[in-house]
């Protein structure tokens, strides 16, 4: 009964050396050793191998080594191989940290004083009181949050926005394409942190930015298929959207020749928001995977008709 891991290499001997401690009844290979394929049981993956559904004749369950799992195709998978999501404590940090990081770079206009430090300038711009600045969170899962907790001590008024009702202490809700628009009209800053489904796909587009306060700004943290992008350029060509820092693109690496990377509005980083590390997520994939060995529910299990 093996694990099989395909992932980053470097951290999938961490993730090994941990389950060779904690579970040696448990072989973990890293791809593209896969052994005796007929013992795989487990498979983790950030990219799943191809066809690994005919590759792992005996597979049980798919882990996503990340949170998202929109790069298994769950029209695919038959519905006794469950598919997991990460929920681990180090990548929600990572998220929470990158999440507070963009807010406070938005909020005190850091996109501006970098363009303006290139051209030496010196131009404060007039401060915006924190309790002025409406931070609105779309997707309110484990990520959104913790994102929204930490967000708390600034003084920040926040909102969220989900598909179903949530109710989180001083976060105003709102939840449906009923509540969308009005959530929208509040939001100074919107973060992304919605899972990617069909029903998500492209939502941040011209009809979005159109509905929120003229010189709004976005961050995305979702997934790069979220955005149009090239609904925000001309949004930010407008002045309807004034900035927007993006860690996730639809193309990734962002191709060389694309528009983001010298927008003077836009910051790009590379994938890095929140990052799932070995030392915390082993833990965490296997007492999924002792869960799922005596029958008890496993943390994280995706609902193939919401997608996430
Ligand atoms: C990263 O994008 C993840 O899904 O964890």
């Amino acid at each position: 009964m093996t694990i099989l891991y395909k992932a980053d290499p470097e951290r999938g001997l961490i993730w090994q050396a941990i389950f060779a401690e904690r579970a040696p009844d448990l072989p973990f290979l890293i791809w593209p050793d896969i052994g005796d394929a007929t013992a795989v049981r487990y498979l983790v993956a950030w990219q799943p191998p191809d066809n690994f559904l005919e590759l792992l004749p005996n597979l049980q369950v798919v882990f996503s080594v990340g949170a998202g799992v929109d790069q298994f195709d769950l029209r695919l998978l038959p519905s006794h191989i469950p598919l997991v999501r990460m929920i681990e404590p180090s990548l929600a940090e990572g998220m929470v940290e990158y999440v507070v990081l963009s807010i406070l770079a938005t909020h005190r206009n850091l996109i501006n004083y970098i363009g303006d430090q290139r051209r030496k300038q010196w131009k404060p711009i007039r401060l915006v009181p924190a309790s002025r600045r409406r931070i609105g969170v779309m997707g309110l899962g484990v990520l959104g949050r913790s994102a929204l907790d930490r967000l708390k001590t600034f003084g920040f008024p926040l909102m969220g926005w989900s598909r179903s009702q949530q109710v989180i202490e001083g976060v105003v809700c709102f939840s449906g394409s009923e509540q969308f628009r009005d959530f929208l009209s509040a939001c100074d800053i919107l973060v992304c942190l919605l899972p990617l489904t069909s029903e998500t796909r492209g939502i941040l587009n011209r009809h979005t930015f159109g509905a929120m306060p003229r010189g709004a700004a976005l961050i995305n943290v979702g997934r790069g298929a979220h955005l149009v992008e090239s609904d925000l350029l001309d949004a930010l060509e407008c002045g309807q959207i004034s900035s927007a820092i993006l860690d996730v693109l639809s193309t990734e690496p962002l191709p060389e020749n694309h528009a983001f990377w010298e927008h003077p509005g836009i910051l790009i980083t590379p994938h890095m928001a929140g990052m799932t590390q070995p030392e915390t997520a082993a833990h965490v994939l296997l007492d999924n995977i002792r869960c799922h060995q005596t029958g008890e529910p496993i943390e994280g299990m995706v609902d193939a008709n919401q997608g996430y």
